[in-house]
C-alpha cells in the first residue's frame, strides 16, 4: 500500500475510533498507539503545551510536557522555541527534519533517532494546545505525504 492510501486508512480508522470521546489525553494515547503500531515508527508521541509550574519553569514562555507517547523513555520538558518540537510550536507549523543532525538545537532523546517530523496540534482557538513528535531510526524518513496525512490526522483531536 502507498503512504498516503495508508494515511488515508488510517484516517478513518480513527476518526471512528475517537467519535464521541472529548478527553485529549485519551485521545492522544490511541492516535499514538495506531500511527506507531501501523508504521513501525521509533517514538511516536505527544507534547503538551502546559503552564504548570516546577523548578526551573519559564513562567514566560511556558514549555511543552511529554504526553501520551509509544516507544523508549523520552525527555520530559521542552522550552518554547527549543529543539525541533519547541520550533514546530513557536512556528505555528509542522517542521520535517530528514537527518536531525543537521537541525540546530535538536534534542536527542535518543541516539538512535536519525529522522523526525514534529506536527502542531490547534486548539479551537487557533493556538497551539500540543504537538505529535515522530523519530525515526533512519535518515529521511519523512516527507510531505507524512506532513499532510499527519496534520489530517491531527485535526482529529
Ligand atoms: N527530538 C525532539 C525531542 C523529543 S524526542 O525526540 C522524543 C526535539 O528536538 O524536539
Amino acid at each position: 500500500m502507498q503512504k498516503a492510501e495508508q494515511y488515508d486508512l488510517l484516517y478513518r480508522q480513527l476518526a471512528a475510533l475517537l467519535e464521541g470521546e472529548t478527553d485529549p489525553v485519551a485521545k492522544m494515547a490511541n492516535t499514538a498507539a495506531v500511527l506507531h503500531e501501523s508504521f513501525g515508527f521509533w517514538w511516536t508521541g505527544f507534547y503538551r503545551v502546559t503552564s504548570h509550574r516546577h523548578s526551573g519553569f519559564d513562567p514566560e514562555s511556558g514549555e511543552l510536557i511529554l504526553g501520551p507517547f509509544q516507544g523508549p523513555v523520552a525527555c520530559m520538558h521542552i522550552p518554547f522555541g527549543k529543539g525541533v518540537c519547541g520550533t514546530a510550536w513557536k512556528r505555528g507549523e509542522s517542521v520535517v527534519v530528514p537527518d536531525v543532525e543537521a537541525f540546530p538545537g535538536h534534542i536527542a532523546c535518543s541516539s538512535a533517532s536519525r529522522s523526525e517530523i514534529v506536527v502542531p496540534v490547534f486548539g479551537p482557538d487557533g493556538k497551539v494546545v500540543a504537538v505529535l513528535d515522530i523519530d525515526s531510526d533512519k535518515l529521511g524518513t519523512f516527507d510531505e505525504v507524512d506532513r499532510e496525512g499527519l496534520e489530517r490526522i491531527v485535526g482529529l483531536l
